[in-house]
């Protein structure tokens, strides 16, 4: 399959002034296309043709697993950002709580591993199989669905994320992250996720343009095809 560039659920200038215009230009514009464009040069006349991204990434090794996987976890981090400002949903709020003592513990400690990370990278928040909540970071472009975690929200920590706005002071672009985080796409997740595992049976999700239902489809298919 021909892998798309995601459109960004809000327009260029729409984070401003927390992350500007220009870096959504060079960030979606240049850098996450160069990786959608690279990826499908590379597959061309491959038995990666016909795979998914979720099982690109999964099966891939070198470049192409590199362009899938960067190609993957960009189109999730267009959608943990928010120019309105959206809370955790109670489920998710008490699970966090659970996990990390409280939502501003959460955020603390989140913040102190995306700028702990050496070198370029990502910081997530996941959840296991026992629908327990981690904080993770990976290097360069791996990233948590290659080991059966499922991310809720991600932060880029590259330093084309963040350079042209803040320059190196990575922890003032986390500062801001959190002005931007979408809360709502992570508990969307989080919530379909458990509808998800209480009732296996019910189908997954009905809205083929919604980006959550499309992800949440992909990881569902890869769970039955790996049992
Ligand atoms: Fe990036």
């Amino acid at each position: 399959m021909k892998h798309t560039l995601m459109e960004l659920p809000y327009a260029m200038d729409a984070l401003a002034p927390y992350i500007s215009e220009e870096t959504l230009q060079y960030h979606h514009g240049k850098h996450y296309a160069g990786y959608i464009n690279k990826l499908n040069d590379l597959i061309k006349n491959t038995e990666y043709e016909e795979m998914s991204l979720e099982q690109t990434i999964r099966q891939s090794i070198g470049a192409i697993f590199n362009n899938a996987a960067q190609a993957f976890n960009h189109g999730f981090y267009w959608q943990c950002l928010s120019p309105t400002k959206t809370e955790p949903s109670a489920l998710l709020l008490n699970s966090l709580k659970e996990a990390f003592g409280s939502l501003e513990a959460f955020k603390e400690a989140f913040s102190k591993a995306a700028i702990g990370q050496f070198g370029s990278g990502w910081a997530w928040l996941v959840v296991d199989e026992q629908e327990k909540l981690h904080i993770q970071t990976s290097s360069n472009a791996h990233t948590p669905i290659e080991h059966n975690f499922t991310p809720l929200l991600v932060c880029d920590v590259w330093e084309h994320a963040y350079y042209i706005d803040y320059r190196n002071e990575r922890a003032k672009y986390l500062d801001n992250f959190w002005v931007l985080a979408n809360w709502k796409f992570a508990s969307n997740i989080f919530e379909d996720k458990k509808l998800i595992r209480s009732s296996p049976s019910i189908p997954v999700c009905n809205d083929p343009d919604d980006p959550i239902c499309e992800y949440l489809d992909g990881m569902a298919h890869l769970e039955t095809s790996s049992t």
